[in-house]
């Protein structure tokens, strides 16, 4: 099977994430900053989850300008749109646009909104934001964030989330942020059982009331957390690719996706930070085909949840639908 064009539906990817090698050191270059720690022989630099994020925020320290997140964001989605992606939520952290300041949060999303509707216009792919706070800044960080996010939820911002180290406090110590959130009207998600097991899940959901849940594999340790993603009809946001790099699972053979469907779960595909772990969309597709032996069914089964998990509104959906119905 050939997946190359088959319409896509990504709802986890970070915009800082997905930022290309040569794109960060162009950047590196206009502004003199040294990123030789955290890239080598045009590739990231990195050994296991705690430095990754390191690495991460190194190399996200050189997108300081509402213009570099306008051609971040053109970058990006043009490879998106080369893996047939129709739609892409994508993760953005006010904390790297203005270090949480609503205004200047404003600019920045002004400058990735602008780069989204070009792209809309030149590629047919569409992208709605999703404010994320970054975990291991805290509790009190998290706050500004969730105001920045109320203050500008609306028909492109319509979600809130969180990444960052799982292992640092719990989900509930956030719940004030994802209140406001809530009460914004936007979609809640959380990274949550990548890294913090079956009790980090079920603070999501009883903390949070996320109605989806970032990577959430490590679920499959408890089949009674199984049932109740089923009985809530959680929606999980897996990276199958960034599992493996980061290490959450030794071979993509181990890899829970195919149990998680199996039994029921909701399950969506996306590629996290593509570039950190050398996944696209295509490579996700294949890997479902060849690894589990996913079909046309399986395929459309997970592009029909992610519409139906998507937090974008009713027309907007009917009309990714017709989308991948229709092909
Ligand atoms: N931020 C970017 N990628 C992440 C991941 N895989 N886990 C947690 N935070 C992240
Ligand atoms: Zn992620």
């Amino acid at each position: 099977m050939t997946f190359a064009h088959r319409p896509k539906i990504e709802l986890h990817m970070h915009l800082e994430g997905a930022m290309p090698p040569e794109f960060a050191l162009e950047l590196a270059g206009e502004k003199g900053v040294d990123l030789s720690a955290s890239i080598e022989k045009g590739q990231y630099k990195y050994q296991g989850f705690l430095e990754f994020l390191k690495t991460y925020e190194h190399v996200t320290s050189v997108i300081t300008t509402p213009e570099d997140y306008y051609r971040l964001t053109r970058a990006v989605l043009e490879q998106s749109a080369q893996n047939g992606v129709i739609y892409t939520e994508s993760f953005i952290a006010p904390d790297f646009c203005g270090g949480g300041d609503v205004a200047a949060w404003r600019d920045y999303l002004a400058a990735i909104k602008q780069a989204a509707d070009e792209m809309e216009r030149e590629k047919g792919i569409m992208m709605r934001a999703i404010a994320t706070v970054v975990r291991h800044f805290g509790p009190d960080v998290a706050k500004k964030i969730g105001i920045c996010a109320q203050e500008t939820a609306g028909d492109f911002v319509t979600g809130f989330g969180m990444g960052g180290d799982e292992n640092v406090g719990k989900q509930g110590d956030y719940k004030f942020a994802y209140d406001m959130a809530r009460e914004a009207g936007l979609g809640l998600t959380t990274h949550a059982g990548e890294w913090g097991g079956v009790p980090s899940i079920l603070q999501a959901i009883d903390d949070l009331g996320v109605s989806r849940i970032g990577h959430g594999v490590q679920a499959i340790e408890d089949p009674k957390l199984v049932d109740y993603l089923i009985e809530k009809n959680i929606t999980l946001e897996i990276c199958p690719i960034s599992n493996i790099v980061l290490g959450v699972y030794p071979k993509m053979q181990d890899h829970p996706i195919s149990r998680l469907k199996e039994a029921g779960v909701k399950v969506t595909v996306s590629t996290d930070d593509p570039p950190f772990f050398h996944s696209t969309m295509n490579k996700e597709y294949s890997n479902l085909s060849d690894v589990f032996g996913w079909n046309e069914q399986d395929l459309l089964q997970i592009e029909r949840n992610a519409i139906e998990s998507a937090f974008c509104d009713k027309e907007t959906k009917e009309k990714l639908f017709k989308q991948i119905e229709g092909r």
